[in-house]
């Protein structure tokens, strides 16, 4: 798919069915129910606020979505800057549609807006070799703790990305996330 004929844009309340289809196919039987109940829980969480939703659109078919999340991070440090942040979870391309950049152009987009709109930082819990393309490095040799230990064979998979220069050195310590997703069941990756 040509990522031109892609619009990017605000999710709005109708779309929420459609929403929830696409990441239900994308993360398949097994892993899809449960992505599906927490995005649902994360969607109507007030401690997630600000939440950026965001879906990727081409021909009335929503053909990707990503969302992102306010997050806090809390440190012993008295030097510590306050950062405005956010992680981005779940993110979904339907299985049919995998492969043709649609990821990539709806994250990079979705990264633009939020650098615009003064966010600094942005956490995800994924495939390094994925989020690398976007600039992500790995959060925990940084000073960033995941809310719950990530086991050490996954560790690169905590990873932090910086939009405005220099954020990465003026904070650590331990995230915290928006009350639907401050389950240890959901940090093993
Ligand atoms: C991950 C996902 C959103 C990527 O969207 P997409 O539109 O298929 O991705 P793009 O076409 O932009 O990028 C394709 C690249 O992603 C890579 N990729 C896809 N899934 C991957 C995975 N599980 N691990 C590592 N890389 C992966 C592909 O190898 C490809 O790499 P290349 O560009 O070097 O060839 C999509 O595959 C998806 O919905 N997967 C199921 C849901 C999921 O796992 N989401 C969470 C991601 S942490």
């Amino acid at each position: 798919m040509n990522t031109d004929e892609i619009q990017v844009r605000p999710a709005r309340a109708d779309d929420r069915d459609r929403i929830l289809a696409v990441h239900l196919d994308a993360f398949g039987n097994d892993e899809g129910p449960v992505i599906v109940s927490l995005l649902e829980e994360m969607l109507d969480d007030p401690t997630a606020e600000p939440i950026h939703s965001v879906v990727a659109e081409s021909n009335d078919e929503i053909v990707g979505h990503v969302l992102f999340t306010s997050v806090t991070i809390e440190s012993s440090r008295e030097s510590n800057d306050r950062a405005t942040a956010q992680i981005l979870a779940p993110l979904s391309v339907p299985s049919k549609l995998h492969g043709q950049g649609i990821g990539t152009h709806l994250v990079q987009e979705t990264l633009k807006q939020l650098a615009a709109s003064g966010v600094q930082l942005v956490f995800a819990l994924g495939y390094p070799k994925y989020y690398s393309r976007f600039g992500f490095v790995p959060a925990g040799v940084l000073g960033f703790h995941a809310p719950y230990p990530i086991p050490e064979e996954n560790a690169e998979a905590w990873m932090v990305l910086e939009l405005e220069a220099d954020a990465i050195k003026s904070v650590e310590g331990t995230v915290k996330c928006c009350e639907a997703l401050d389950h240890q069941k959901y940090w093993v990756e």
